[in-house]
């Protein structure tokens, strides 16, 4: 399952389901981009990354496993700083992973004019920003008939009545990418979806300012979620190098397609009502 000589940006890579993902790239053998807004957590998975290189001593292999850019995907300029020193560095890009995103807690019925200042910012950051990068990444993709995996969520199809703009958007992102599939196709480049159930992240704790929901969401899908557990990111990250590692001819005839980690939460139709104190 090589990625050597691969270049891929993880957006979101500071934290979660993204930081995993890069362990997970660059444990392969690509060269990882890590990206967030925070200097510090994105050194973190640098130094993981990294590590990896000096435990597996591959003389073959780049001294640079991860490089780290902080970036705020909302702002235009930035994302053309990052794609343009990402450039200038690896004069190549391989794989895109769109993982970057946020929740928000506004109630459609109930939030007045507080729902949609809190669903514009939700709408930059998990459907603006992602068209955005993904215009500027298409053209080195093209050269190197590369690979773009975005994470949506189970919410996309199971929609969640308190949170219709997280749902929203992840349902765009679905539409967005089938689009593109099909658009890219005729030029080499795959584009698919991972589509994680409930997962044991910080973004619960942002969202809500608790670990306590996470916690308890943990503990109720041992009843709920037909697998009897609750989404790691390690889980996300394995979806994701499957379908971006090459080693089969199979591989390479896929593209428009989701991969459901979720515990088999989407067929049985088990219905999550998570109360949020
Ligand atoms: N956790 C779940 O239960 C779950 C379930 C289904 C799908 N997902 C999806 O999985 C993806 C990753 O979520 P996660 O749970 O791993 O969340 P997380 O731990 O909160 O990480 C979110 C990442 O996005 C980055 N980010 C947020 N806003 C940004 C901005 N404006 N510019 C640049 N980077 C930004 C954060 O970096 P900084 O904070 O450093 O900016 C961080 O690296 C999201 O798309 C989410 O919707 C999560």
């Amino acid at each position: 399952m090589s990625l050597n000589s691969k270049v891929a940006i993880i957006t979101g890579s500071s934290s979660g389901i993204g930081a995993e993902i890069a362990v997970k790239l660059a444990s392969m053998g690509a060269t990882v981009v890590v990206t967030g807004r925070q200097s510090d957590r994105i050194q973190e998975v640098v130094n993981k990354c990294q590590t990896l290189l000096s435990k597996t001593a591959d003389e073959h292999r780049s001294q640079v496993v991860a490089y780290g850019v902080s970036c705020d995907l909302t702002d235009d300029k930035d994302v053309d700083r990052l794609i343009g020193s990402v450039v200038d560095k690896f004069h190549r890009i391989d794989i895109l992973v769109n993982n970057a995103g946020v929740g928000s807690r506004s109630q459609f019925l109930s939030d007045g004019n507080e729902y949609f200042s809190q669903y514009d910012q939700l709408m930059d950051m998990n459907l603006r920003s992602v068209q955005r990068i993904t215009r500027l990444v298409i053209p080195y993709l093209i050269e190197t008939r590369g690979q773009i995996v975005n994470i949506s969520s189970i919410r996309s199809r199971l929609a969640a009545p308190k949170n219709f703009a997280y749902s929203m958007s992840k349902a765009a992102i679905d539409a967005f990418t089938l689009a593109l599939a099909k658009q890219l196709a005729p030029l080499g480049v795959r584009v698919n979806i991972v589509s994680p159930t409930t997962t044991r992240t910080p973004l619960w704790k942002t969202v809500y300012g608790t670990d306590q929901l996470v916690d308890s969401m943990a503990a109720t899908m041992k009843y709920t979620c037909p697998l009897g557990r609750i989404g790691e990111p390690i889980d996300v990250a394995e979806a994701v190098a499957y379908l971006v590692s090459t080693n089969s001819l199979t591989k390479t005839l896929i593209t428009g397609q989701t991969v459901p980690v979720d515990g088999g939460v989407l067929c049985s139709g088990v219905r999550h009502n998570y109360s949020v104190k």
